[in-house]
């Protein structure tokens, strides 16, 4: 990665409210910025960008962060081409990284396996558009694709012949070992040099900056294997990429469709829904879902409708939650997949069936009856405790409770009933509240006692960013220590020497975090709105609220902070010390009155 000082100066010298006004429309309000915001759709501006902090927030959907987090989100960059476009935009000259010489012959590898792959895309491309690829060609037209589409995916055609791909990429100067390598030969004894694809129409699979990193190849008819796959290479991670991806990152949708096959995808965009995408020939993973993040929130499953599509769909949901993607599921029958739903029934069906996409988990409870016996009592009975077992994943009482509701309706089980079983079931694990896996992503409003804490360390952290005056009525008190969570420790570290040291710019700490979630989590430390701890907005005209309500927030975060650190006491008598030392300093806050 680049120095932090040159991070910084590129930073500095790209004032966040001329880069963001490049692509926003702004309108000053008071001493903020307020626009559409252009990563959700809405009607009245919740988008705002403070020059003063020098970060942006959207308190519709929650994104937000620095200059960096914005062009990174915008122009779907990481944080590395962040940099590089923002010190382009300034005319900031970047120091060059420095390689290893191993590091440096995997770029030179990888950069041949790239050109060899281009250099074949081309090949299949040309074969299929000249007299020996009539077949391909014919064969594609009767999957009613059109000149546009077969030249918009580079389609093509590897012929009758077993090695004129190799004696074509040799002629281009390229090693029998590199051509192996890319995985489109494979070097025989007896036979030498064999071309892995022949007699087949070929997808080329592009990464998501267009960049041939594979091949599929389809029979043309009936055959075995159907698709013939490129196997993982230096340059081919199956796991990290997406059919389509390419394509599908710049549609600005709110959603992504996830189907099984290349031709349901190339299908989908044909139709016009450019957001489709798919996995390459293998289950779907946790990489490509982390992949999806980066693009959209909502992931509609749009796989075959048979058993094995079933199957499939039900573990791309526990992954889509996983990643804090919320998933929904297409019903496509009387069609087994997209391609031939859309073949036969339009995109306008399509469209309304994305509509009536049912929630995924009403998807997982339906999937779940079908193996019970609704009419036999005891099976009915098994039925309900799985469901109750279920709605216990929820920890979010209201979210559990609707999901409760909405089942129990469309399933006709009485709903107080389901209620004692939840609880039972709850009992029997030994659990003190039902708990999930993992919390959802975004902003999800919860009332559980961690988060009321948290809120608590950020409006402190807030107020404290934005009144730094504050700091020293409360300092004896409150250190960094009392920040409980990981990434607010470090943000109130830095708050707190920064304000000791009389300068702190939050825009610079959000650039030490390369992660988008990790800058978005910030910026949401930063512009929280300053509360008591009942919600209720202060009123900062009056200097006394003003000093009980800070009272009972360092209070908050000055209890909280104690019964952590001494549940997690380690037993050296240094621990103990500090332990005893925060039980006095607590009680001396209970007695205090806090001076504005
Ligand atoms: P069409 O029959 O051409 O419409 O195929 P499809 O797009 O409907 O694909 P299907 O649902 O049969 O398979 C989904 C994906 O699984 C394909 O795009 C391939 O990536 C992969 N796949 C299918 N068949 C095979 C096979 O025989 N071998 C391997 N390795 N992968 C396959
Ligand atoms: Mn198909």
């Amino acid at each position: 990665m680049y120095p932090e000082d040159i991070v910084e100066e590129v930073r500095q010298k790209n004032n966040i409210v001329d880069v963001i006004s490049e692509h926003v429309r702004l309108q000053k309000k008071g001493g903020s910025y307020f626009g559409l915001c252009p990563f959700h759709g809405e009607k009245t501006p919740s988008f705002s960008v403070s020059p003063n902090k020098q970060m942006f927030y959207c308190f519709g959907c929650g994104v937000g962060g620095n200059v960096f987090s914005f062009v990174m989100r915008y122009e779907n960059a990481t944080f590395k081409e962040a940099v590089k476009i923002l010190a382009d935009r300034a005319g900031v000259k970047l120091p060059e990284i420095e390689l290893t010489a191993e590091m440096k012959k995997k770029a030179s590898e990888k950069s041949i396996l790239l050109e060899i792959n281009k250099e074949a895309a081309k090949y299949f491309y040309y074969s299929l558009r000249s007299p020996q690829g009539k077949n391909g060609y014919e064969y594609l037209q009767g999957r009613k694709l059109t000149d546009d589409t077969m030249k918009a995916w580079g389609l093509g055609y590897a012929n009758m012949y077993s090695d004129d791909l190799c004696k074509y990429l040799k002629g281009k100067g390229y090693s029998d070992e590199m051509i192996v390598k890319a995985g489109l030969a494979s070097r025989r004894e007896d036979k030498g040099m064999h071309d892995k694809f022949w007699n087949r129409v070929m997808f080329p699979i592009q990464d998501m900056n267009h960049k041939v990193i594979g091949f599929g190849g389809r029979v043309m008819g009936d055959g075995e294997p159907k698709y013939l796959n490129s196997p993982e290479t230096l340059v081919f991670d199956k796991s990290r990429n997406l059919y389509g991806l390419n394509f599908a990152r710049s549609s600005r949708k709110n959603r992504m469709i996830l189907c099984e096959g290349y031709m349901d995808v190339i299908a989908m965009h044909q139709a016009g829904f450019t957001e489709a995408v798919a996995s390459l020939g293998t289950a779907f993973t946790i990489g490509q879902a982390s992949l999806l993040k980066r693009f959209t929130d909502t992931v509609i499953l749009s796989y075959d409708s048979d058993g094995a599509g079933t199957k499939a769909a039900l573990r791309a949901i526990g992954i889509l939650r996983d990643a804090g993607l919320t998933g929904r599921v297409l019903d496509l029958k009387p069609y087994k997949d997209p391609d031939e739903f859309i073949k036969n029934l339009g995109a306008e069906e399509f469209e309304k069936r994305i509509d009536n996409a049912k929630n995924s988990f009403y998807f997982e409870i339906e999937v779940l009856a079908r193996g019970y016996d609704q009419n036999d009592p005891q099976e009915k009975t098994a039925f309900h405790r799985e469901v109750a077992k279920k709605l216990c994943t929820f920890t979010e009482d209201v979210e559990r409770n609707n999901y409760l509701e909405g089942i129990c309706r469309e399933y006709m089980i009485d709903s107080a009933g389901m209620r004692k079983l939840v609880m039972s079931v709850v009992n029997q694990t030994g659990l003190g509240t039902p708990v999930r896996e993992k919390p959802r992503s975004g902003m999800a409003a919860s009332n559980s006692p961690e988060d009321g804490i948290l809120k608590a360390q950020r409006i402190l952290i807030t107020w404290l960013c934005e009144e730094p005056d504050i700091y020293k009525s409360i300092a004896e008190y409150i250190s960094a220590a009392d920040f409980t969570d990981e990434l607010y420790g470090q943000v109130a570290n830095e708050l707190i020497s920064g304000i000791e040291s009389g300068g702190f710019v939050p825009a610079t700490l959000v650039s030490r975090f390369e992660e988008e979630e990790d800058q978005q989590k910030i910026a949401q430390i930063f512009n929280t709105k300053i509360t008591g701890l009942d919600g209720q907005p202060l009123a900062m005209d009056s200097i006394t609220d003003k000093e009980k309500a800070l009272k009972d927030i360092v209070l908050k975060v000055k209890e909280n902070s104690y019964e952590y650190h001494s549940k997690n006491l380690t037993g050296d008598v240094a621990s103990i010390d500090e332990a005893i030392r925060g039980k006095k300093q607590l009680e001396k806050l209970k007695m205090a009155t806090i001076r504005l």
